[in-house]
């Protein structure tokens, strides 16, 4: 998809370079340009309107801006749109199939597993990349595996028991129960 580039200098101010991005983006393909220091997360916001990842901190602590590149997890805020160069990217606008939500978009509903839903974006992107790695074993490593992704709501036991219905099914149940380590993700 071809996206038109504003040029943001006033009259007479001295465009800067801007460099050809091709990526796809939730399955559709983009030819771009962009400046050199504009991030993921602002090409996906401010540029094509993809205002589902959100900026939280806008340097790496929350979680709020996570996507999927190739699969894997990132923090769209830490990284620049270039890196991305014939990437497939996958936002929280891309994980349903028509009105069929994602499964974790479900368990997300179906547990309340948010507050303001500023944060929830990011944590099922991140849920999502987190089954992907393969890593988590239970409830606890789930947890800790998910600390990165930061909800001010404080609604941690409801995002849990939502990606643990996902990840281990009705398995989930019998870790449900098990001490938290402290350290992991506050409850
Ligand atoms: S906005 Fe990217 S980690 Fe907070
Ligand atoms: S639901 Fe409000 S920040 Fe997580």
């Amino acid at each position: 998809m071809d996206i038109p580039v504003r040029n943001e200098g006033g009259a007479g101010a001295q465009a800067a370079p801007r460099y050809p991005l091709s990526l796809r983006i939730n399955g559709q393909p983009y030819e771009l340009e962009v400046e050199s220091w504009v991030t993921l997360l602002d090409l996906l916001r401010e540029r094509l309107h993809l205002t589902g990842s959100k900026k939280g901190c806008d340097q790496g602590q929350c979680g709020a801006c996570t996507v999927l590149v190739d699969g894997r997890r990132i923090n769209a805020c830490l990284s620049l749109a270039l890196m991305q160069q014939g990437r497939e990217v996958l936002t929280i606008e891309g994980l349903a199939e028509g009105a069929r939500l994602h499964p974790l978009q479900r368990a997300f509903v179906a547990h309340d597993a948010l507050q303001c839903g500023y944060c929830t974006p990011g944590q099922i992107c991140s849920a999502v990349g987190l089954m992907n790695e393969g890593q988590a074993r239970c409830r606890d490593d789930l947890r800790e595996l998910m600390s990165g992704n930061v909800c001010r709501c404080g609604a941690y036991p409801q995002i849990v028991d939502a990606v643990e219905e996902v990840m281990f099914g009705s398995a989930g149940a019998e870790e449900r129960d098990r001490p938290v380590i402290v350290g992991t993700v506050p409850a």
